[in-house]
C-alpha cells in the first residue's frame, strides 16, 4: 500500500511513526464524515429553483466521480450538464418523480431543480455499463450533498423523448439522470415497521419519511 501526495509517491513502509498516526486521525476522522455526508443524503425532490446551481459546479462533481471504480476499468460513462433554465425545462416532463407518492405530480415550478446531470454510456467503449453508473450517481450526490446541495438519482426517464430534446447521439446509452439543487425538502429518515412496508411517505406538512430496513435484517448468515 502507497499513499500517493500530489505526484509524490511514498511507500508506507518510509513514513515514521508520528506520520502514521497522523494519517490513522485523518482517517479515524474522515470514517465519520461519511457516515454523517451517507445519512443526510437523502434524495431530494424539491428545491429553491432560483438558487443557481454553476456549471463548474457540475464539472466539480464529474471530475469526483471519474475517480471511482470502473469494471475493468473502462470508463465507459459520458456526462451531459444542464445548469440553465432553457435546458433544465427540456429535460424535467421527461422525468418521472416519487413513485409511491401517487398524488403528488412531481415538483411545481419554483421547486424544481436548478441543474441537471444525465450519465449516459458511450456504447462505443462498452456494450453494457454494469453498475458504474450507480457508483458515480451515488458519488455525485454525496459531492453535491458536501456543497449543502442535494440530488436524486432518477431511472424513471422518458429515454426517446430525452434523447430527441436534447438530440444526444445514438452511440450513448441514457442510463440515469441526476436532479441537484439546494434543498427545500425536510427528509427523515425512519425504520421499516412490522408490517414491513417501504414506501417512502409524506404527512400533512410536506415531510418525507424513508423507511430503511433495520441492520439485522441485512445480514445473512447461514450457518
Ligand atoms: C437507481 C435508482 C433509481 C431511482 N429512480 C428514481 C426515480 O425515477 N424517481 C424518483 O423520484 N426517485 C428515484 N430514485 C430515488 C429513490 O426513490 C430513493 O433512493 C429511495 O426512495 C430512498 O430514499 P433515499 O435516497 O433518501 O434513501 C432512484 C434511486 C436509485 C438508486
Amino acid at each position: 500500500m502507497k499513499i500517493y501526495f500530489g505526484s509524490e509517491r511514498i511507500p508506507c513502509s518510509l513514513l515514521n511513526e508520528s506520520f502514521n498516526s497522523l494519517i490513522d486521525d485523518m482517517q479515524e476522522g474522515r470514517d465519520m464524515m461519511l457516515r454523517e455526508l451517507v445519512l443526510k443524503n437523502r434524495s431530494c425532490r424539491r428545491f429553491y429553483e432560483d438558487h443557481a446551481v454553476e456549471r463548474g459546479t457540475l464539472e466539480e462533481l464529474v471530475d469526483l466521480a471519474r475517480y471511482t471504480a470502473s469494471a475493468g476499468n473502462l470508463q465507459p460513462l459520458k456526462y451531459l450538464l444542464s445548469s440553465d433554465r432553457r435546458k433544465n425545462e427540456l429535460i424535467f416532463p421527461n422525468l418521472a418523480w416519487a413513485g409511491y407518492l401517487t398524488d403528488w405530480p412531481g415538483p411545481p415550478p419554483g421547486e424544481r431543480p436548478s441543474a441537471y446531470i444525465i450519465i449516459l454510456g458511450d456504447t462505443d467503449i462498452a456494450r453494457s455499463f454494469g453498475c458504474d453508473h450507480g457508483i458515480t450517481a451515488q458519488t455525485i450526490v454525496l459531492g453535491a450533498r458536501e456543497k449543502e446541495l442535494a440530488g436524486c438519482i432518477i431511472a424513471s426517464i422518458k429515454r426517446d423523448e430525452l434523447r430527441g430534446v436534447l438530440r444526444i447521439p445514438g452511440r450513448y446509452e441514457i442510463l440515469l439522470a441526476v436532479a441537484l439543487g439546494k434543498p427545500k425538502e425536510e427528509v427523515v429518515i425512519e425504520t421499516v415497521g412490522a408490517d414491513g412496508d417501504i414506501k417512502y411517505w409524506r404527512d400533512t406538512g410536506a415531510v418525507h419519511y424513508v423507511p430503511k430496513r433495520p441492520l439485522e435484517e441485512l445480514i445473512v448468515e447461514p450457518l
